[in-house]
């Protein structure tokens, strides 16, 4: 086998055949370290997949099906695209805290649960007896199929994978995880890409699924993000919908999403929501989580219905409109961009006649969720228009865009929408096909 000698950059991964005192990538200094390669060690950091000698033509490739096995989490089965592929290697990442080893340590649960399945759930974090205080937590039984294996040397851990062979294993952080064959401290670029290669062609070469747990740099990046997400199958994030940062307390609304960034078996707009309760991480199913049902529709809030993926989810919008006695009033927005609400304002003030340049403005939507769409802007005019006016404005919903003319837009999936709408049980939803100006729309509120 041949041996080849390379430098690589402990920082950034950068790999040069001559050493190098400051890294032309990443220009970090004495990062480079010299190691020795075996040539088909280089090769199995390519992809592993079934490799053919010639090719062939599309009609005469046979289709295979392919095999999915469910989450026991609904949520989570379709942000993969209908549950976990047999062979695939999936990458979850989201900040530190944000509940990816719980949200996995509770998937091993659902899958462990079946005498027939095994999980193998690798730690290079937490300690066997600090996971299992986790385990107990959120309900694994004594009796289940599920092993943990608190350790971080990457070989042990395939050689363990190997002996047990488990339907599903977990990998709990990709940064703990080292080889002695690599240079670098574990979490260095060249031992997570040795890792994640080691990793992945297990689950191909088995047809094991792999979960990986990646944690994300301080800018918000999974570590190497081009390197792992096309190593993987999928790229998932978990994130808390935290809403504007407040000093005092804590801003968690204990929200999580699961979004799928990449996903080779399915839709990658899919979304997955989620709450950390105390014990452990609950899947919302009911696509009015984002409402306050607690009480009476009061002034300033309009019920609207956003799509998160391809689900309808229904999302209240809240407005308190004061007057200002400030030369440039305030505009607070939190979970909508404000620059969407400065222009809702303007056309509120030309077309429906209301004098906001003299009103401070605060927009929240509730829970923390997030509105990247146009569709919640009616939602937005009428929340603000009725805590102007000081008048509730009844159990509807508000579901159309807004265009700079007064006019009312309509939005994609409309129909979806509007249905999930009616089946929560709201009589009137106004949508572009009742009213075709904001103006008309609030004469008759
Ligand atoms: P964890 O899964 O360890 O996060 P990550 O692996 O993404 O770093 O989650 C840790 C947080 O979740 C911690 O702040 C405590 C909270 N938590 C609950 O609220 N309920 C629970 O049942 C569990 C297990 C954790
Ligand atoms: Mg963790």
């Amino acid at each position: 086998m041949a041996v080849k000698t390379q430098f690589i950059c402990s920082s950034c991964g950068y790999e040069s055949s001559k050493w190098y005192g400051r890294c032309p990538t990443c220009q970090a200094w004495n990062t480079f370290s010299e190691f020795k390669v075996e040539t088909s060690q280089k090769k199995s950091a390519r992809l592993d997949i079934a490799t053919s000698s010639d090719p062939t033509r599309i009609g005469r490739i046979e289709k295979k099906a392919l095999t999915r096995i469910s989450t026991g989490f609904s949520e989570f089965n379709r942000v993969l695209g209908g549950g976990i592929v047999l062979g695939s290697a999936v990458l979850l990442s989201g900040d530190p805290g944000v509940g990816k080893s719980t949200l996995l340590l509770e998937l091993a649960r659902n899958i462990s649960r079946d005498a027939k399945n095994s999980v193998l759930y690798v730690s290079g974090e937490e300690s066997e007896g600090q996971i299992k205080i986790r385990a107990e937590r959120i309900g694994v039984r004594e009796r289940d199929n599920l092993f943990i294996f608190s350790n971080g040397d990457l070989e042990s851990v395939i050689r363990a994978s190997e002996k047990i062979k488990p339907n599903i294993l977990i990998i709990d952080s990709i940064q703990a995880i080292s080889s002695d064959d690599i240079p670098g401290f574990a979490g260095s670029l060249p031992q997570i890409r040795h890792a994640t290669s080691k990793v992945v062609s297990f689950a191909k070469r088995t047809n094991t699924p792999v979960f990986i747990i990646g944690h994300v740099t301080k800018e918000g990046e999974v570590a190497g993000p081009m390197l792992l997400s096309h190593m993987v199958d999928c790229v998932l994030y978990l994130e808390s919908s935290a809403s504007i940062p407040i000093k005092s307390g804590s801003t968690d609304t204990g929200t999580r999403i699961l979004r799928a960034f990449k996903n080779r078996f399915g839709d990658s707009s899919e979304v997955g929501i989620f709450t950390m309760e105390g014990n452990g991480i609950v899947e919302v199913s009911d696509s009015s989580f984002f409402m306050d049902k607690s009480k009476k529709r009061v002034p300033g809030s309009c019920l609207t219905v956003v799509m998160e993926g391809t689900r309808p989810i229904i999302a209240e919008i809240q407005a308190l409109v004061v007057p200002s006695n400030l030369s440039f009033p305030r505009r607070v927005s939190n979970g909508i961009s404000s620059n969407r609400i400065e222009l809702l304002l303007a056309v509120m003030q030309k077309h429906a006649k209301i004098p906001l340049d003299r009103f401070d403005v605060y927009v929240n939507v509730v829970s923390g969720l997030r509105i990247t769409e146009t569709s919640s802007d009616l939602a937005v005019c009428l929340a603000s228009i009725s805590s102007f006016k000081n008048k509730p404005i009844g159990t509807c919903a508000a579901i159309a865009e807004i265009g700079l003319l007064g006019e009312l837009k309509e939005v994609i999936n409309q129909k979806a929408r509007v249905k999930e709408a009616k089946k929560l049980g709201f009589r009137d939803v106004f949508t572009q096909d009742q009213y075709k100006f904001l103006g008309d729309i609030i004469k008759d509120l």
